[in-house]
């Protein structure tokens, strides 16, 4: 409904319904639709509990939908994909295992071969501005290093898809301010298709191409507002008028809409 005629991630008439085990159902997102076309930065703003989690882990194959269709690259979406890194709000790491030994988990587990393993980790851990940290532990990075780590794992094997579920969200104001300057030099230098998933209209407005806003629940996409500010962006993009225009628009959406 949104780009290109054959998007790389097609949402079509997505319904999901959680059953509780006392038989109540739950109707978490009702006939959503969203397409992000390849190399495309998508940002889902909404409510509290208007399934943009539940939607992320579907696009995942983590989750099955009640209704509808996911497809990526033309094929439904029917288990977890190798073309996909997900990043969620508080990185899981293992705290018994150094950074560098933190990002290369996914590579042991899809099984690449030792010395491309080696220096594509080092190469990612300088991309996220963390060369050096590798033989440190999680606990010695601040919450700021430490999603930054998150994110050279999820780019680990190199997928074509970067989910993001919340990923500054618990970081500070300023951290999370940096966060989202860095992302964009990421994306910039990685060229990934992103869904990334945030209560923070001005984190989805400097980042993104789209903004998805998401009703309350049952969720559906609202609207989907395109993001026409020239690239590279950087801090003073938040005082470009087109950006002030789109803040204001996006937040009478959530002053319109009761919160869920
Ligand atoms: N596994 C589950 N079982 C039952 N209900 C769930 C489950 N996961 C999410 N929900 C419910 O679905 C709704 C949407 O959840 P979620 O996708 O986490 O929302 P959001 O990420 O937008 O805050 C919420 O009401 C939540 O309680
Ligand atoms: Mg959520």
């Amino acid at each position: 409904m949104t780009a290109s005629p054959s998007p790389l991630i097609d949402v079509c008439d997505v319904k999901k319904e959680f059953r509780s085990r006392s038989g109540t159902s739950l109707v978490a997102l009702a006939d959503t639709s969203l397409g992000v076309a390849a190399n495309q930065f998508i940002c889902i703003v909404g409510p509290s509990g208007c399934g943009k989690s539940t939607l992320l882990r579907m696009i995942a194959g983590l989750e099955t939908a009640s209704a509808g269709a996911i497809r990526i690259d033309g094929a439904s979406v029917n288990g977890p994909r190798r073309d996909i890194g997900l990043v969620f709000q508080s990185p899981v790491m293992l705290p018994w295992r150094t950074i560098l030994q933190n990002v290369t988990v996914p590579a042991e587990v899809m099984k690449l071969d030792a010395a491309t393993t080696k220096r594509r980790a080092g190469e990612l851990l300088e991309l996220v501005g963390l060369g050096g940290f590798g033989d440190r532990y999680p606990d010695e990075l601040s919450g700021g290093m430490r999603q930054r780590a998150a994110i050279a794992r999820a780019l680990m094997h190199d997928p074509r898809i970067l989910l993001m579920d919340e990923p500054f969200g618990a970081l500070d104001a300023l951290t999370r301010e940096a966060m989202n300057l860095e992302l964009l030099r990421i994306w910039e230098a990685s060229r990934k298709t992103v869904v990334l998933v945030t209560h923070s209209i001005e984190e989805a407005l400097l980042l993104s191409d789209k903004v998805a806003v998401f009703a309350p629940r049952p969720g559906f996409v609202r609207e989907v507002i395109d993001v026409p500010i020239a690239r590279p962006r950087s801090a003073a993009t938040r005082s470009d008028p087109t950006f002030v225009a789109l803040a204001e628009r996006l937040r009478g959406h959530f002053t319109a809409v009761p919160a869920a």
